[in-house]
């Protein structure tokens, strides 16, 4: 599939500044560390696009962590789910009996962190729940929720700070708006 004509992200409308990203990362990972107090938590992010977005939670989170990836195909080029979800990588270390958040860029159809959700309860941890850096609540197909919500926004297809379109982007500081709606998304 050829690729899509390069559009320069500056000329993107900005949603969130980087300010604004990196103050309510800080905010959700004092709210983990006040929740968790005591605790040790593992923090699973789903390749690629949560990478940022853990790494930064990572940093705010000041009780005692350590991160594992899990990785996932489901949208692919086309930006337009398939509506199926395949493990390509799975967990490193064992996490029964752990509490387990799983960290993701954007929830949106909700398939992908059902099915994730699903597979890590197989492993029994003792506790698990979501951080998401961004919500999209009207696109939901099945009903999931986020225990931690970074921003809900309506249905605009975003880029920047580890999302992407065609696997580009994703080093873009600040979160902005694709100028246009894929087909079908
Ligand atoms: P879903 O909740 O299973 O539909 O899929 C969530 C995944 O779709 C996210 O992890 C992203 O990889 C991708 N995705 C959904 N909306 C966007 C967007 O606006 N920009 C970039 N990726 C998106």
């Amino acid at each position: 599939m050829a690729l899509p004509d390069y559009v320069p992200p500056q000329t993107m409308e900005i949603l969130f500044s980087r300010q604004q990203i990196a103050e309510r990362v800080h905010a959700i990972g004092t709210q983990i560390s006040n929740d968790y107090a005591g605790q040790s938590i593992v923090l699973i992010g789903v390749l690629k696009g949560a990478a940022i977005f853990l790494s930064d939670l990572a940093r705010s989170i000041t009780v005692d962590n350590t991160f594992d990836f899990v990785a996932v195909s489901s949208y692919g080029r086309a930006r337009v789910s398939s509506g199926q979800v395949k493990m390509i990588k799975d967990i490193d270390n064992p996490i029964e009996g752990k509490h387990v958040i799983l960290v993701e860029d954007i929830l949106d159809t909700g398939l992908t962190l059902s099915y994730l959700r699903q597979l890590m309860l197989q492993h029994k941890p003792a506790s698990l729940k979501i951080a998401t850096c961004l919500d999209k609540p009207d696109r939901r197909l099945v009903p999931i929720e986020a225990d931690y919500v970074g921003f809900k926004i309506p249905n605009r297809f975003v880029i920047g700070y580890g999302m992407d379109f065609a696997e580009r982007y994703r080093g873009v500081e600040d979160i902005r708006i694709y100028p246009e709606i894929p087909a079908g998304h």
